[in-house]
């Protein structure tokens, strides 16, 4: 958890970014930006502020589609150093292989910063100007466990047979994608210290995917006893929760505030798309995954880098380990 004061100096960092950004600066930093897929909706909220003149005026950038193919993320990366790119800012296709990205941006002495896909500390360490941006996903599993538990402290007839155990489903991302990974891990252990008991009936796993998550979801409560027994859904994003909502609005469920048939879900993003099922009253609340924060201080490392500066702590305001930095979630409900 961040410190109050660690707070206050990220929240003043942003806004002086943005001032400065507003002031257009002489020296343009041209720097590229690779996103593993724009099919992804959380990746293309965050390209958006890669767009945004009031974020970037200090920057010539270029954005690339890496459309989930390692060779051409690979190809697009080489060209833009062959063209004197002064910052790399990588949202990787595969963080697990990431070697080789590293190495062809150290070769040409170019500040690389991965962004929502972290890469693993032995990579990261292998070059002093490879830094990563992500979020402190953690605490996102806790307060999903937090919010849910509440939930059920104010409505206590959603314990549909009123024995304290709370049966769930749970929706994951990407096996091997550090926010799956520490997600559930938070999830968990907030769950486990709780006055209710927390029992999983089931694992989903679709990729951060809506389709994915309708339609094996769908198959699942195709079996009456499997819908009559659940509880509550925990999805690791918002894309997830609204295939999941679908497949529960064909059942008649969660259609709105006042539907008697209601199974709690809460996702983490709080994408546009996200803000909207909560706001329909569809799912309890998501957590905002800040897009905007984890572009401004990828591109406040690409300029540190290049003006010789140090990247730490005291220059970015958030806790900076092992050349990592973990943006905190806020509760959107
Ligand atoms: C997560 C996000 C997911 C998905 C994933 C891609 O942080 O919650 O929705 O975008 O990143 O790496």
């Amino acid at each position: 958890m961040l410190s109050r004061a660690k707070k206050f100096c990220l929240t003043a960092l942003l806004s002086a970014m943005a001032i400065s950004a507003q002031e257009a600066s002489a020296q343009t930093i041209k720097a590229d930006v690779f996103l593993y897929s724009y099919n992804d909706p959380f990746i293309k909220e965050l390209s958006s502020y890669y767009k945004d003149p009031s974020i970037v005026a200090d920057f010539k950038i270029g954005i690339y589609n890496s459309s989930q193919d390692m060779l051409a993320e690979q190809s697009l990366i080489s060209r833009a150093l062959t063209k004197k790119t002064q910052g790399i800012i990588v949202n990787p296709v595969d963080a697990n292989n990431v070697k080789s990205l590293i190495e062809i941006a150290k070769k040409a002495d170019c500040p690389i910063v991965f962004i929502n896909r972290k890469p693993s500390d032995e990579d990261l360490l292998s070059y002093d100007k490879a830094f990563f941006v992500g979020s402190n996903s953690k605490l996102a599993g806790n307060l999903q466990a937090d919010i849910m538990d509440r939930y059920f402290k104010e409505h206590t007839d959603a314990d549909k047979n009123g024995d304290g155990v709370i049966h769930y489903a749970l929706i994951e991302g990407e096996v091997n994608h550090q926010d799956t990974i520490q997600r559930n891990l938070g999830l968990n252990d907030a769950l486990e210290v709780k006055a209710y008991k927390y029992e999983k009936d089931v694992s989903i796993v679709a990729n951060w995917d809506y389709n994915q998550a309708y339609k094996q979801f769908s198959n699942y409560i195709a079996n009456p006893a499997h819908l009559a027994s659940l509880e509550c859904i925990f999805s690791n994003n918002d894309a997830m929760a609204g295939g999941v909502i679908h497949a529960l609005q064909e059942k008649g469920y969660n259609l709105g505030q006042n539907n008697e048939k209601y199974i709690p879900i809460i996702g983490v993003d709080a994408t546009s798309n996200g803000k909207t099922l909560v706001d329909k009253g569809y799912m309890i609340a998501s957590l905002k995954n800040d897009a905007r924060a984890q572009v401004m201080l990828s591109l406040k490392i690409i300029s540190l880098l290049n003006e010789g500066k140090s990247v730490d702590s005291e220059s970015l305001g958030l806790n900076v380990s092992s050349q990592s930095l973990y943006v905190p979630y806020s509760v959107i409900e």
